[in-house]
């Protein structure tokens, strides 16, 4: 039985339809102070904050990049700021504004995240910025427009970029090394969860650009799994790192990442080809649920 993050996890979806109706500010604080406390994988951690009001945030959503751009009506963007202009940055911001997502679901809020389709500039003027800081990353937030014209402008986007598609885990998860197929029969069963729950991220385009390496045994003893991608998304690698951190948490495992962007030495040890990029080692301990409970 999948535990809150999971359930949570499957229930997310991009809304680009908002009703006409406010975010409570109980909740939108609650959100912000989430942020500051969500765990994070760098000593840099990003920041987030909050633009109100639908024409404030009509402002720096732009309308002309198709109908993928097309978000319209939200209340509330949340703008992800980070310390410095780089992949490192770009992927902790992925980490902890996935984290805000899914507490944002969770209480029953609709989101959609914007790279693309939208004007940093323009949202970089609407909030406090400190020395050196850049908007790398928007969400828009609110809740969802449940009529039926709202429902088949949603599902036309959602048909275009394929958005409920997800490539099977025995495309995206190699047995010890890079080439060796995995399969899921017989798998752990927490293992398939925090996989699953990993291919269910969301991504630009929905590209999902994320491989994985799974190890029994990885150097220290420790299981693993090694995340690499197709190419450079610090900002899916970090979605996709949530994911795998809060996964593992709900199926009882004690995890955490290592971080190793764009070692070659991780890329080399598992045989990966040159054009991928290593992203970092989840190490675990598989202490489970049921383990827990019989003590
Ligand atoms: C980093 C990132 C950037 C995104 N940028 C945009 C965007 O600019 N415009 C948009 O309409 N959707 C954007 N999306 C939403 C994706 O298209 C969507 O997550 C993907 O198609 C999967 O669909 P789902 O979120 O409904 O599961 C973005 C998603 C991510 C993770």
């Amino acid at each position: 039985m999948p535990g809150i993050f999971c359930e949570t996890i499957r229930i997310r979806h991009s809304t680009r339809r908002y009703a006409d109706r406010s975010v409570p500010d109980d909740v939108l604080a609650h959100l912000l102070e989430f942020a500051a406390r969500a765990s994070h994988l760098t000593d840099m951690p990003p920041r987030v904050t909050v633009v109100n009001g639908r024409e404030r945030v009509g402002r720096i959503l732009a309308r002309y990049l198709g109908v993928y751009g097309l978000v319209q009506g939200a209340p509330h963007l949340l703008v992800g700021l980070i310390p410095e202009d780089s992949d490192r940055a770009r992927l902790d911001l992925g980490y902890v504004l996935e984290q805000v997502v899914l507490e944002a679901t969770r209480l029953g809020l609709s989101t959609c995240w914007m790279t693309g389709s939208y004007h940093p500039e323009r949202a970089a003027d609407e909030v406090e910025r400190r020395p050196g800081e850049v908007v790398a990353a928007t969400v828009a937030l609110g809740y969802a427009r449940e009529d039926p014209l709202a429902r088949l402008h949603d599902g036309t986007v959602r048909r275009l970029v394929a958005a409920h598609r997800r490539r099977p885990l025995e495309e995206i998860v190699f047995a010890g090394k890079w080439g060796v197929p995995w399969s899921p029969v017989g798998a752990d069963p927490a293992l398939m969860e925090v996989l699953e729950c990993a291919r269910l991220a969301p991504s630009a385009e929905n590209r999902q650009p994320w491989q994985f390496v799974v190890e029994g045994r990885a150097g220290d003893g420790f299981p693993a799994l090694h995340l690499f991608l197709t190419g450079p998304a610090p900002i899916d690698a970090g979605i996709v790192m949530a994911h795998v951190a809060l996964a593992g948490a709900e199926v009882g495992w004690d995890g955490r990442w290592a971080l190793r962007w764009q070692d070659p030495t991780l890329a080399r040890a598992l045989g990966a080809p040159p054009d991928v990029v290593p992203v970092g080692t989840f190490f675990y301990s598989p202490q489970r649920h049921e383990d827990t409970k019989a003590n």
